[in-house]
């Protein structure tokens, strides 16, 4: 799948390292994106969020419990856009890192979903241990 077949705006059900997610302007800046991946037949829920020209993703079940975090599609953020907020029980995590930072997991963490950007196309990135996961 190419850029251009998403110019649609489906959502594709990528799940192989090299698939894309969507293109980079279709994140606008803080903001977020909610996709489907397709892992071993599987159909998994992930979400990206921009910041500039990086993009960080993450599986959508929050370690607090197992939980997805937004009740609103497409809405993973705080209202000041500075975090990533589970909207069950109000922990937030840092968008980078997926580390939480507040709220009732400490020390606990999203699952990361690693992604590349090339000539502004964002697609599933390598990573074993999470292509490995059933
Ligand atoms: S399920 Fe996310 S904070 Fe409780």
């Amino acid at each position: 799948m190419t850029a251009k077949d998403y110019a649609d705006g489906a959502k594709p059900g990528a799940g192989a390292v090299g698939d894309v997610l969507c293109r980079l302007a279709d994140i606008p800046d803080r903001d977020s994106r909610a996709f489907t991946v397709a892992l071993n037949g599987k159909a998994r829920e992930i979400f990206a969020v921009r910041l500039a020209d990086e993009v960080f993703a993450y599986v959508n079940v929050c370690p607090h419990r197992q939980m997805p975090l937004n009740w609103k599609p497409d809405v993973f953020l705080a209202y000041d856009k500075s975090r990533i907020l589970c909207t069950m029980h109000a922990a937030t995590f840092d968008i980078r890192q997926g580390h939480c930072v507040g709220g009732p997991c400490p020390g606990q963490s999203l699952e990361s979903v690693p992604v590349v950007i090339e000539d502004g196309v964002v697609r599933l990135g390598a990573c074993a241990d999470w292509a490995m996961k059933p």
